[in-house]
């Protein structure tokens, strides 16, 4: 495993500079960090830095509140933070305070964050618009209000300029979020491997009579070993489950004959990777098994050809759907012509989602889909996951030697200058590559 990479501090200057200039010098941007969350009485949920401020900031701790004032002679970039504290800092944990946020977080200027009140309408005076992801949390909402009426009331006693033009922060930074740079590809190789690290182990492991979650602690370990967190529950889901797409209970008996879907992925100081692979419990796939199997692998290798620069966001999607609608024909579950049952969407009851998202910060990452009404092009610097699947579970009609077979293939990849790079190119995928590192684990166990 490569040493973990971080974001250089001169790439989150740029991103900082990049979100001023296309806010424009007269606006005041204000970025609120995530709050901690209580769980019950003195317990909170896991902290987990909101992605758009940890995008601008690399700051990890809870409560801050990041602005950026173009053009600001004393600093543009100001960070509001927990104060240094002893007592709650030896039940807590440490807080970088103000001085650390300028110190080792390349602040301008940083204030305890519970001064904000009185600083923050002094910031906002003579500033033309205000820059902030409106409508995402209502206390934040109420807080930038209250902002703007102390601007008010000054501006009736003193002539200070209010805003009056109001901009959604994602407008602007999301765009520059959907493009990963250098830096940002190499987070995400690394959360990558660490991944296929994690799939490769639970396939070694992985034998008839052990639960679901027992194989999604292997997942874990790896994740944890590695100093990285899940980027969203992980799916394990043996047999049927398998067909229920976000299947996180985790607790049935894996049985021998039955396939298992694992989709886990961990992130790299949140960068995300996203990984579903399917395979055989007992270390081999049965006959009907392999052969969705391979219209799924099919499916997936054609719709990962379909990303490259100048193809349209959608042109996966269709070419998987293609490619598994004709697998469906193959397999006796549809009949008919095939752009026919294409139009009609037959395959729907057995691949009802769609081929994949893009993939950053967020493992559902922000970016539009469509501009100006139609599918975007692909450009390099977007990453995507491309995760096609079958899926004959209890709810759709189906021969009975196809029922509780679910299988899902997914990879996560960035679209490059002449193509594309696979991230995830390193878990196994085919029928031999999975069948090998199984017969592996089994091996060591003996
Ligand atoms: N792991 C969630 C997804 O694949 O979209
Ligand atoms: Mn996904
Ligand atoms: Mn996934």
């Amino acid at each position: 495993m490569s040493r973990a990479p971080q974001i250089p501090a001169g790439e989150l200057a740029r991103r900082r500079q990049r979100l001023m200039r296309a806010a424009g010098g007269d606006a005041l941007i204000v970025i609120p960090g995530a709050v901690e969350t209580t769980r019950n009485r003195d317990v909170e949920y896991p902290f987990r830095q909101n992605s758009d401020f940890l995008y601008l900031t690399d700051f990890e701790e809870p409560d801050a509140i990041a602005v950026l004032a173009p053009g600001r002679e004393a600093g543009e970039y100001i960070l509001f933070c927990r104060d240094r504290d002893p007592k709650m800092e030896t039940w807590t944990g440490r807080r970088a305070g103000p001085e650390g946020a300028m110190e080792r977080f390349g602040a301008d200027c940083a204030f305890p964050v519970d001064d904000i009140d009185e600083i923050l309408p002094g910031l906002l005076e003579n500033r033309r618009e205000l820059c902030a992801p409106f409508g995402r949390d209502e206390g934040f909402d109420r807080r930038l209000f209250g902002w703007l009426q102390q601007v008010r009331r000054r501006a009736a006693r003193s002539g200070v300029r209010v805003p009056h033009e109001f901009a959604a922060l994602e407008h602007h930074l999301h765009e520059q979020r959907l493009f990963k740079k250098a830096p940002e590809l190499k987070m995400m190789r690394h959360a990558a491997a660490i991944s296929t690290g994690a799939h490769r182990r639970a396939m070694q492991a992985c034998r008839p009579g052990m639960t679901e979650y027992q194989v999604a602690a292997e997942i874990t370990h790896e994740f944890h070993r590695h100093g990285t967190e899940a980027a969203y529950p992980s799916i394990v889901g043996g047999g049927e489950n398998g067909c229920i797409l976000h299947y996180i209970e985790n607790r049935d008996v894996l049985r021998d004959g039955d396939l298992l879907l694992i989709d886990a992925g961990c992130e790299h100081r949140g960068y995300a990777s996203d990984i579903t692979r399917t395979f055989p419990v007992g270390g081999r796939f049965g006959g009907r098994q392999r052969e969705v199997y391979e219209i799924v692998l099919d499916a997936q290798r054609a719709a990962i050809d379909a990303v490259r620069p100048g193809h349209h966001w959608n042109d996966p999607h269709d070419v998987a759907v293609r490619e598994l609608t004709r697998g469906l024909r193959d397999l006796g579950v549809l009949e008919g012509e095939l752009d026919a049952l294409i139009e009609d969407e037959a395959y729907r009851p057995f691949f009802m989602h769609r081929t994949g998202h893009w993939l950053g910060l967020d493992v559902h990452d922000v970016g539009d889909y469509r501009v100006g009404g139609v599918w975007r092009q692909l450009e390099p610097g977007m990453v995507m996951t491309v995760e096609p699947g079958l899926y004959f579970g209890p709810y759709c009609e189906t021969p009975e030697d196809l029922r509780g077979i679910g299988v899902r293939i997914e990879d996560d990849v960035a679209v490059t200058r002449d193509g594309h790079e696979v991230l995830t190119e390193a878990c196994p995928k085919t029928v031999e590559a999975i069948e090998a590192c199984m017969a592996d684990g089994a091996a060591g166990r003996r």
